[in-house]
């Protein structure tokens, strides 16, 4: 079904420390998919603790907080038909060890802490997430003049 979705999107510390940005966000737009949403932020440890809340008990919870907040993040509201799963297909696996080539996490690292980037793995998580980053009104709904080309929109929703 298509169904258009907004996703959090962050890149993480290691991603902006490493210059990666501009690289990493031109694999989302490139895809197709539509930036509505864009800040640099340092998160304050208790949103990474909320944001994460669902691995609280996991023994690498403490070092990813940590991680998290350690340096500034790039967070991106990222939109499109089914955005959800086309980003984390875009992401690659968890573990930069074993991604998969012509994902971010497989072509841009090697460890399985610093993964460079987090996408929110399901609808619900996603509408969750986005509430945590994004204040109202920092979303943005624009009009890209280029949907028409990106989507086939003859049948009045977007394929
Ligand atoms: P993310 O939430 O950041 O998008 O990553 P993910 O869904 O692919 O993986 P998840 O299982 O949600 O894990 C969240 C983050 O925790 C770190 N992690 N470390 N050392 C470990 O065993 C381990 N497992 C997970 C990673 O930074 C992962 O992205
Ligand atoms: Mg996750």
């Amino acid at each position: 079904m298509s169904t258009v979705q907004t996703t959090l999107i962050l890149l993480k510390p290691d991603a902006v420390q490493r210059g990666l940005m501009g690289r990493i966000i031109d694999r989302f737009e490139s895809k197709g998919l539509q930036i509505v949403g864009a800040k640099l932020m340092q998160i304050p440890r208790s949103l990474a603790e909320r944001h994460y809340e669902a691995h609280r008990s996991r023994p690498f919870y403490p070092g990813l907080v940590r991680f998290m907040t350690s340096s500034p993040v790039m967070a991106l509201a990222v939109r499109g038909v089914n955005s959800v799963a086309i980003c984390r297909r875009l992401m690659g696996a968890t573990f930069g060890s074993n991604a998969e080539p012509g994902t971010i996490r497989g072509d841009f690292g090697v460890s399985n802490s610093f993964n460079l980037i987090h996408g929110s793995d399901s609808p619900e998580a996603a509408v969750r997430e986005l509430e945590l980053f994004f204040a109202p009104g920092e979303v943005v709904d624009w009009t890209r003049g280029a949907d028409a080309w990106v989507y086939d929109l003859s049948s009045g929703t977007p394929e």
